[in-house]
């Protein structure tokens, strides 16, 4: 038996006979000559079927044929730099599999609501098989990351007690005659790993119960968290920068085509390389004031502020320092900027995030953690948790205790970002948001 040939192989097939075997992504017709689009998953390509040239029964066969009906279509490959992908085939044979009905899908403009109430179908579209194909990509280089650097993968529980990143956002469930609640992040758990395995890195989804409606929020996205033992703040961003550098060379080597379906500006990509620039919370209060987007000291920074300081550094930002009353009771703090944490007063928590340009956000968020016992108690009393949950957790600090630190990097954001899709919902098959159950 021959080898199944795929469309993205065709150099190598140039002037041979294959059999694609896919679906009609396009169909026109001028008397003797019919035009087909074929669509194989991994790629497209046209056919072109001539009287006399393929048998009579494909040129029948050809009036039955769809948008999206599925087929198998013998031919001859030939270079043709004016088709997607640099080649075209002689059609000499075609057999319909199933006759698509009416596709609800057309090339013209579809509002965005109906298009996700077809997501199912609207994932066979150009830019959204390519932006998934990037996705794909950057777990790729994730995980190659990772490997690479000798860290072990170490799953965390989705099915949780308790809560990692304040109450707010828990999703709860039942778990036979308890409360649990879907995991808002894996990092707890990776940090019993760290002590465990030195590196390790926790890659699955996590769940936020967000209200909010933007273009950055998803309540289940997938998020990769690694965790350092003995690795303070400034390790964490230099680890995270290393990361985004091996992530987006790794996409420009490998998925350079669906980049430019996706009309994403390559030269702008290539320039994002580390170090990045590093500023504090407090310096960061200052820029934005300067910018006109003026926030008091001791909030979040929003959307309009994440833009700002995307604008005023065009590359990825790291912001330090943040005001302990905004961030998690894991965090290790401190008095000062740069200075260590002195039990009862701090009020800056050990945190990075990553601000990426162009209004994409925080893609990073991290810091350093809370390696005292009685530290660690005293936040989680202020947090209002109940530090029997936390038991486990407080161990990892009575058993050999050593400084750590780790972050966490959304999937989405980051393949968003890269690809310049403007909202998140399209960088993930299924998103689920605010009132975004189905499909
Ligand atoms: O900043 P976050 O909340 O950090 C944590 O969860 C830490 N426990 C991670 C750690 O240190 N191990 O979330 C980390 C990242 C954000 O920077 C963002 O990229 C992404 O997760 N993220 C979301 N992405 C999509 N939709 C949401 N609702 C998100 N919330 C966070
Ligand atoms: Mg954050």
């Amino acid at each position: 038996m021959s080898k199944r040939f795929y469309i993205k192989d065709a150099a190598e097939f140039d002037g041979q006979t294959v059999t694609v075997k896919g679906w009609v992504y396009n169909l026109r017709s001028s008397g003797k000559i019919k035009f087909l689009v074929m669509r194989d998953g991994s790629g497209l390509m046209q056919g072109i079927l001539f009287k006399g040239e393929c048998s009579e029964e494909a040129f029948a066969e050809f009036g039955k044929l769809t948008q999206e009906s599925s087929v198998e279509v013998t031919g001859v490959l030939r270079k043709e730099p004016r088709s997607p992908g640099g080649f075209e085939m002689g059609v000499r044979a075609l057999k319909v599999v199933n006759v698509a009905e009416a596709y609800p899908i057309s090339p013209k403009d579809h509002g965005v609501e109906f298009l996700m109430e077809n997501r199912h179908l609207w994932l066979r579209s150009q830019r959204q098989w390519a932006a998934i194909r990037v996705r794909s990509e950057i777990i790729r280089a994730v995980e190659e990351f990772f490997y690479k650097n000798d860290f072990i993968r170490f799953d965390a529980p989705i099915l949780t007690p308790s809560a990692c990143e304040g109450t707010s956002t828990l999703f709860g469930t039942e778990y036979f005659d308890e409360k649990a609640f879907l995991s808002q992040s894996g990092q707890l758990y990776g940090e019993a790993g760290a002590m465990a395995f030195g590196k390790i890195f926790v890659f699955g989804p996590t769940f936020r119960a967000e209200k909010s409606k933007t273009r950055k929020h998803l309540t289940e996205f997938w998020m990769v968290e690694p965790e350092v033992a003995f690795a303070d703040l400034n390790d964490n961003m230099d680890l995270g920068e290393k990361f985004i550098e091996h992530i987006i060379q790794t996409v420009l080597a490998n998925r350079a085509p669906e980049l430019k379906i996706l009309e994403r500006n390559l030269a702008e990509l290539e320039a994002i390389k580390g170090p990045f620039p590093r500023i504090s919370y407090d310096e960061a209060v200052k820029i934005l004031e300067r910018r006109g987007v003026a926030i008091p000291w001791g909030e979040d920074f929003g959307a309009p502020h994440e833009t700002a300081l995307g604008d005023e550094f065009g590359k990825p930002v790291w912001v330090h320092h943040m005001p302990s009353q905004i961030k998690a009771f894991y965090f290790k703090q401190s008095d000062t900027v740069g200075g260590p944490g002195v039990e009862g007063t701090g009020k800056y928590a050990l945190g990075c995030d990553l601000i990426a340009p162009f209004g994409y956000g925080e893609i990073i968020g991290g810091g350093q953690r809370e390696e005292q016992t009685s530290v660690l108690q005293r936040r989680i009393a202020e947090h209002a948790l109940t530090e029997d949950d936390y038991k486990w957790y407080l161990d990892l600090r009575r058993f050999g205790s050593v400084p750590h630190s780790g972050f966490g990097l959304g999937i989405e954001r980051t393949v968003a970002w890269i690809t310049g899709v403007e909202h998140v919902r399209e960088t993930i098959p299924f998103p689920r948001m605010l009132n975004t159950l189905r499909p």
